[in-house]
C-alpha cells in the first residue's frame, strides 16, 4: 500500500504516519526527519537545506526529489510506504507520479489531515522532538515518560528551530500557497481521502483505519 500523507505542519502528519506504518507493516518517509538527521550530522545537504527550513521555506525540489527517489527505490519499499511532508508542491507530486507509474504501480491513498490554523501554532510549540530517532511529543497531550528525555532512545528532547511561532506563520503560509494545491491534484486523480485532525489521535488513527481498511 502506497499512502501520501497531505496536511498543514502541525497538522499530525508525523504522527498518523508512524502509527499506519506501524499497523501496516510498511516504512515511514518523512523527508522533514531526513533532513533534521542530516542536520544533525553537519552533512553537506544538512546544511544547505537548514537554510530554507530555519525560514520556514520548502527545500528546493532539485534537493528533495532526488532524496525521496533515492529512499522509495530501497527494498524494504516492495510492498509500499506512507510518505510524510512529500510531496509538497505540484512538481514533486508530478515526479513521484512518474517514478510510480514506470513501476507499473500506483499511489493508493492520499489521506488530508485537517487542521484549522488557528490549532497548529498551539499545538507546534508544545511538540518535543526527538533529533536522534524522530520520535515526536507534546507536553500536555503526549508528554514523554520522563520530561525532556525520548521514550524511545533515551536522547535529549528539543524545540525544533522551526516551531518558533514566527516561524510557524511563514510555515503555514508557505502551506497554503504551495502545498495546499495539492489537495485539489488528488482529488482530481480520485484517490484523496479526507479526515478532520482535529480529533483525539486515537480517533483520527480510527477514522484513517476506516478508510484504509484493517
Ligand atoms: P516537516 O518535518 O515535514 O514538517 P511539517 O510539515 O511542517 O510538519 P510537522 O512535522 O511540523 O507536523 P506534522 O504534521 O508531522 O505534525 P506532528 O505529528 O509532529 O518539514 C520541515 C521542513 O523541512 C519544511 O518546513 C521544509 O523546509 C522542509 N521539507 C520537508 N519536506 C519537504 C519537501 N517535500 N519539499 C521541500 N521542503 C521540505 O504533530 C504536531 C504536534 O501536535 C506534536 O507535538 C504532536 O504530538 C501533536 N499532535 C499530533 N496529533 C495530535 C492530535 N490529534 N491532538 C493533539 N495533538 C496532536
Ligand atoms: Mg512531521
Amino acid at each position: 500500500m502506497k499512502i501520501i500523507m497531505l496536511g498543514a505542519p502541525g497538522a499530525g502528519k508525523g504522527t498518523q504516519a508512524k502509527m499506519i506504518a506501524g499497523k501496516y507493516n510498511i516504512p515511514h518517509i518523512s523527508t522533514g526527519d531526513i533532513f533534521r538527521a542530516n542536520i544533525k550530522e553537519k552533512t553537506e545537504l544538512g546544511l544547505e537545506a537548514k537554510k530554507y527550513m530555519d525560514q520556514g521555506l520548502l527545500v528546493p525540489d532539485e534537493l528533495t526529489v532526488k532524496i525521496l527517489l533515492d529512499r522509495v527505490a530501497k527494498d524494504d519499499c516492495a510492498n509500499g510506504y506512507v510518505l510524510d511532508g512529500f510531496p509538497r508542491t505540484i512538481p514533486q507530486a508530478e515526479v513521484l507520479d512518474e517514478a510510480v507509474s514506470k513501476l507499473n504501480d500506483n499511489i493508493d491513498y492520499a489521506v488530508n489531515v485537517d487542521v484549522k490554523d488557528e490549532n497548529i501554532v498551539r499545538r507546534m510549540s508544545g511538540r518535543r522532538a526527538c533529533l536522534k530517532c524522530g520520535a515526536t511529543y507534546h507536553v500536555e497531550h503526549i508528554p514523554p515518560k520522563k520530561e525532556g528525555i525520548c521514550d524511545v532512545c533515551g536522547s535529549e528532547l528539543v524545540l525544533r528551530d522551526d516551531d518558533k511561532p514566527e516561524t510557524v506563520e511563514k510555515r503555514l503560509k508557505v502551506y497554503h500557497d504551495q502545498t495546499q494545491p495539492l489537495i485539489d491534484y488528488y482529488n482530481k486523480k480520485g484517490i484523496l481521502k479526507e479526515v478532520d485532525g482535529s480529533q483525539d489521535m486515537k480517533d483520527v488513527f480510527n477514522a484513517i483505519v476506516t478508510i484504509l481498511g484493517e
